[in-house]
């Protein structure tokens, strides 16, 4: 490793930087900068080379190198200090291209988080969970301990039917239901068994597009507007497509009910799969529950869930409710034996069901969620009235509604507040993105939608409200008011209010 590249003092007066193309030399030197601090090669709070050295090295002015730190102390990506010289500014914290290659304005480390994702890790309920798996420990006959077998734990099937033709409206007996780890494990196996192409929701989990691909399943983008997927671009083509009819993620409406019955119509008339991806049904807040697809046809949709957001992801818990003709093959995709989900956690789920624990744990979340959400809508409405939030009806994320070209730029200042947040434009299907780039001009294709994807669940209770500062700091100013017509005396409207759009 190189040594000076995170070290201040070894650093010391010796800073080797390339000032590449013409013109003006402190712009070039300030360009230099700011790439170092961008990339990570110098770290907040690395001490710079006083600048007469990094002149005489560099072979420049002093006065260029004294005016190029003063820009940049004044721009904060530098600070100077009296007595131990100018340092790196510790807010101009390195990008970290590493993880999530698809933000890399995301701050190496955010004081913040408001990435969507998952529930506060602190609220695990660890006692509940303690009980069931000692009772399921105690109750558990001796075959959990052997091999196990590929469709999963007949007391947890048993447990899931139940609970989800209760909750969530599914038609399911406990032979259809195949357990997985997790719906990103469901949906590797999907593809392996029903094979490509699929349609996806244009607005989707890049990491749910990029598995199906990794696995020769293609997918092509379905148009989204505020009714969810755009179901009447389905084509024969297609052999399955991928929604998120409860809650469309990440932009937030459920799906119309006259599209709810086309897409079953489509996968009758075709033969084609609809894939449910209902990740976060039991969350409303405002309504009843929106039912699963499924209810509607059990023979053509598959219902996929998992624990990951009423519990916790790292239990790695899921399941699929199959159309019978799958469930033999996906078994049979799984392997001979259990290879993914252990038995014991299985039977601690199944515990944790029926003994009621889960349903408390979803109702207390549903509560702290709501609450969360509420401080969001109310933190908005106060420091920024003029934008929008919508999708927030269901679910631990919601959209914030931005002037359409400042996405970036407001990702950008988040990651300045030290907030770590998502633009919409990083759940947009490429293919969508380069049709609306490909659009000739006498087309007008859906605008693309400006917005940044809140997550609210996540930070701990006393991180929040510092959270929603950090965001209300980072959002785009009011547009100025357009100059009025000259015959215009009336004022303009006052912009209105964060909206409840579901
Ligand atoms: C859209 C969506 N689907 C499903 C899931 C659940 O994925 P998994 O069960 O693989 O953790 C998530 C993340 O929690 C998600 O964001």
């Amino acid at each position: 490793m190189n040594s000076w590249v995170n070290s201040a003092e070894i650093l010391g007066s010796d800073l080797p930087l390339e000032l590449s193309g013409t013109g003006n030399r402190r712009a070039l030197l300030m360009d230099a900068l700011r790439e170092a601090v961008r990339s990570g090669r110098l770290a907040p709070g690395t001490r710079l080379p006083p600048y007469r050295s990094l002149a005489a090295d560099l072979g420049l002015a002093r006065n260029t190198v004294a005016d190029a730190y003063a820009e940049l102390v004044a721009e904060g990506w530098l600070a100077a200090r009296q007595g131990s010289g100018t340092r790196v500014a510790e807010r101009a914290a390195p990008v970290t291209p590493v993880h999530r290659p698809r933000t890399p304005e995301r701050a190496a480390r955010p004081v913040h988080d408001l990435v969507q994702g998952q529930p506060d890790p602190s609220v695990f309920p660890r006692t509940a969970w303690l009980a069931s798996a000692r009772r399921a420990l105690a109750a558990a006959p001796d075959d959990a301990f052997g091999p196990g077998d590929p469709h999963g734990r007949p007391e947890l099937r048993r447990a899931l039917a139940g609970y989800l033709a209760r909750v969530r409206g599914v038609r399911a007996t406990p032979e259809r239901i195949v357990i997985c780890s997790g719906a990103a494990h469901g949906l590797r196996l999907l593809a392996e068994v029903v094979g490509g192409p699929w349609a996806a929701e244009e607005y989707g989990l890049p990491f749910h597009r990029e598995l199906l691909a990794s696995h020769g399943v293609g997918t092509r983008p379905l148009g989204v507007d505020a009714d969810g997927a755009r179901v009447d671009g389905l084509t024969r083509r297609d052999r399955a497509v991928l929604l998120t009819p409860a809650h469309q993620f990440p932009t937030g409406g459920p799906l119309h009910p006259a599209r709810r019955a086309a897409v079953v119509d489509w996968a009758r008339a075709t033969g084609g799969l609809v894939v449910e991806d209902d990740y976060d049904g039991e969350f409303r807040y405002d309504r009843q529950p929106v039912g699963a697809v499924q209810g509607l046809d059990p023979e053509h949709v598959v219902l996929v869930g998992s624990v990951s957001k009423s519990l916790s992801p790292a239990l790695r818990i899921g399941w699929m409710v199959l159309p019978q003709r799958l469930v033999a093959p996906v078994v049979a995709a799984k392997g001979e034996r259990e290879q993914f989900s252990s038995a014991t956690e299985q039977l601690t789920l199944a515990d944790f069901i029926e003994s009621g624990a889960y349903d408390r744990q979803v109702r207390r979340m549903r509560q702290r969620h709501r609450r969360r959400r509420d401080q969001l809508v109310a933190a908005l409405h106060a420091r920024a009235p003029h934008v929008r939030v919508t999708g927030i009806a269901a679910g631990l994320h919601a959209v914030v509604e931005l002037p359409p070209g400042t996405e970036r730029s407001a990702v950008r200042a988040a990651a300045w507040q030290g907030l770590a947040v998502e633009g919409l434009g990083d759940y947009l299907h490429p293919g969508a993105e380069n049709a609306l780039l490909a659009a000739p001009a006498d087309d007008t294709p859906a605008p693309r939608r400006d917005g940044l994807v809140v997550g609210y669940a996540t930070p701990a209770e006393s991180a929040y409200p510092e959270a929603l500062e950090a965001l209300c700091r980072s959002l785009p100013p009011a547009a100025p008011p357009a100059a009025a017509p000259p015959s215009a005396a009336t004022p303009a409207p006052a912009p209105p209010p964060p909206t409840a759009a579901p």
